[in-house]
């Protein structure tokens, strides 16, 4: 068995901070129903002079300050978004030139929606078990600000930017991160139009069939992780939910019988960051200490596909 632990993390979010009370004024809604509904008080949002490179490459430089590991060390560069700046070239290739990483680092962006760090970390773990260099740098960073409708509120209220980065290392003495990726396509219940439409690229959602879908799978797969493991919901430290919805999370919760201490969450002042949310959130945790070095955090993604993802990280 061989497999990843993460060795350091960083994260960057724009200034600018959208209140509930903010939206208000914006469209017919009311702190009351933001707060009740979904958990979410503010999240953060890109001005015109903020772009998504900018936020990567803060959350990337600040992840590999604190792992004192070298560009000329990482051998696979990945970035889970479906919102970077440009179509291509992939935000993974412009942090290759800005970083200074080696050229024959693999570089490359993936779109797996709200899983898609999830996504990422599996990716890593197959890719470096071939790389020369055994660190990888993996990003989950959106600026879904692009892309919202602000004059729909059953979506503006939800979405907020972000970005998180994590240095990663492979060894063939490490555990398995026993990745439990899936998919259900579907092209109508959540979806950003792209360029070959005529329709504006905004996120299109219905919010209670996803919803469903999110309580039907997020429990499942937290299971099938730790079935594959071979452990318990006790010998896991914290169990890192993408930031949707937090009742979601707290239904998850409940089937599971898991303590409220090991679900910390954000979503209070981050929103729903898509693929930033589970690196923004781990990043959280390892900056103020509350995820130490040897514990294991069970991550898990859900969202635009529709995928889901659940994945082991243990913190060297
Ligand atoms: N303020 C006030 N009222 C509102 C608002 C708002 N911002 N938005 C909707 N309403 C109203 C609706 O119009 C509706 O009114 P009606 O009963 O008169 O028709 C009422 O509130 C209830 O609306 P619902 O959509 O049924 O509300 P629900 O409880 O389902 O909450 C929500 C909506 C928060 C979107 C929820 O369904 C949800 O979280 N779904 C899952 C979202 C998710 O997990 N997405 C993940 C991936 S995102 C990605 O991949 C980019």
């Amino acid at each position: 068995m061989n497999g990843l632990k993460l060795v350091s993390t960083g994260s960057a979010m724009p200034e600018r901070v959208l209140t509930n009370e903010d939206l208000t004024k914006m469209v017919e809604t009311n702190d009351e129903w933001i707060t009740t509904r979904t958990g979410i008080h503010t999240r953060h949002i890109c001005s015109q002079e903020e772009s998504h490179t900018q936020l990567c490459l803060a959350a990337s430089r600040q992840a590999l300050a604190r792992s004192g590991i070298a560009p000329e060390e990482i051998g696979v560069c990945l970035v889970a978004t479906f919102t970077g700046d440009h179509l291509n070239p992939a935000t993974a290739c412009v942090l290759q030139k800005e970083l200074g990483l080696p050229e024959d680092t693999v570089c490359f962006d993936l779109n797996a929606a709200c899983s898609g760090f999830v996504y990422a970390l599996h990716t890593a773990q197959c890719l470096l078990s071939a790389a020369p260099r055994k660190f990888g740098l993996i990003l989950g960073a959106e600026v879904l600000s692009r892309v919202t409708d602000y004059t729909d509120r059953s979506t503006c209220v939800l979405f907020g930017d972000g970005a998180a980065a994590a240095v990663v290392e492979w060894n063939a003495e490490y555990p398995s991160i026993h990745a439990v990726l899936g998919c259900r396509g579907n092209t109508e219940v959540l979806y950003t139009p792209g360029v070959n439409t005529s329709s504006p690229s905004y996120i299109h959602m219905e919010g209670q069939p996803v919803f469903r879908f999110a309580v039907e799978t997020v429990p499942r797969c937290i299971s099938q992780v730790l079935e594959q493991a071979g452990l318990t919901a006790e010998d896991v430290d914290h169990f890192v939910f993408h930031q949707a919805n937090q009742r979601i999370i707290d239904l998850a919760m409940r089937k599971l019988h898991l303590p409220s201490e090991k679900c910390t969450g954000n979503i209070a002042h981050t929103g729903n960051t898509s693929a930033a949310s589970v690196p923004l959130l781990l990043d959280e945790l390892v900056s103020t200490g509350a995820l130490c070095s040897g514990q294991r955090a069970l991550c898990v993604g859900f969202g635009a596909g529709l995928t889901w993802g659940g994945a082991l990280l243990q913190l060297k």
